[in-house]
């Protein structure tokens, strides 16, 4: 399976910042590993620019930090799947935690705006994890697998195949305190034993499992060594376009 490095910009840099980030990245093509799959996740008002600038750059794909689940009407302020399939937006995050904790996401929202991105062609990113006070709590496998059962296990097999799962630890994102390779790795395995025992052994095996939370190009070797750890999503370390590359390219 190729190498997912998905940066999050999230509501970070304005427009001519954005740009210049994303110019220095198109023009480092060389230090990207080979077989990743580079996606970057600007803010919503630039997206169609930089579609049109990255023509000559197919290797860099466009992700959106969020969309709604409807496909037109009377949504004051929101954005549908379809608008950004329209300008060639392959990717969406849906679940994030921020969006989680701060905008009142819950599991049904997040399996109705991964429904709509499938539907408009559009690969969702499904993000899933606990809290500090959840993990703290031993109950945390249960909690992360809840949010899947909720969400992707609705999916059909067909619909699963063409999703990304990451797993996000809360109390890792934006800490700099990452979860150990191991720490991850032992929720992942347990993700990727649930999805193939919920979709047969081809579909849950097929599915990219990645990795969120404080991600460096100093640990991104050793998550990337773990078995089911397919790739990671990038807060942080993805506003500076040698770090992100850094991190493609890491391996031990
Ligand atoms: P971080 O963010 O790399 O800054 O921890 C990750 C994320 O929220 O996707």
């Amino acid at each position: 399976m190729k190498k997912y490095i998905i940066g999050n910009w999230k509501m970070n840099l304005d427009y001519s910042e954005s740009k210049a980030l994303i110019q220095d990245i198109a023009k480092a093509k060389d230090n990207f590993g080979p077989d990743c799959e580079i996606v970057v996740c600007p803010s919503m008002p630039f997206l169609s620019v930089f579609h049109e600038l990255l023509k000559n750059n197919d290797w860099i794909q466009l992700g959106a930090q969020n969309m709604f689940a409807k496909v037109a009407g009377a949504y004051t302020g929101e954005t549908s799947p379809s608008q950004l399939t329209s300008i060639g937006v392959k990717y969406v995050l849906v679940g994030h935690s921020e969006r989680r904790q701060d905008f009142g996401e819950d599991n049904k929202l997040i399996l109705a705006k991964v429904k709509a991105a499938l539907s408009a062609n559009i690969i969702p990113v499904f993000c899933c994890g606990e809290n500090q006070q959840v993990r703290k709590s031993n109950v945390f496998k249960e909690f992360i697998m809840k949010q899947i059962e909720d969400v992707i296990f609705e999916l059909t097999a067909q619909e699963a195949e063409k999703i990304i799962i990451a797993y996000e630890p809360i109390w890792a994102i934006g800490t700099g305190l990452t979860a150990t390779a191991a720490q991850a790795q032992e929720i992942h395995a347990l993700i990727r034993l649930r999805l193939v025992k919920q979709f047969g052994e081809k579909t849950g095996a097929s599915i990219p499992i990645l990795y969120g939370g404080s991600v460096k190009p100093e640990n991104a070797a050793e998550l990337f060594a773990e078995k089911d750890i397919n790739g990671a999503l990038i807060g942080g370390a993805s506003l500076e376009a040698a770090g992100f590359s850094e991190i493609s390219n890491a391996q031990l």
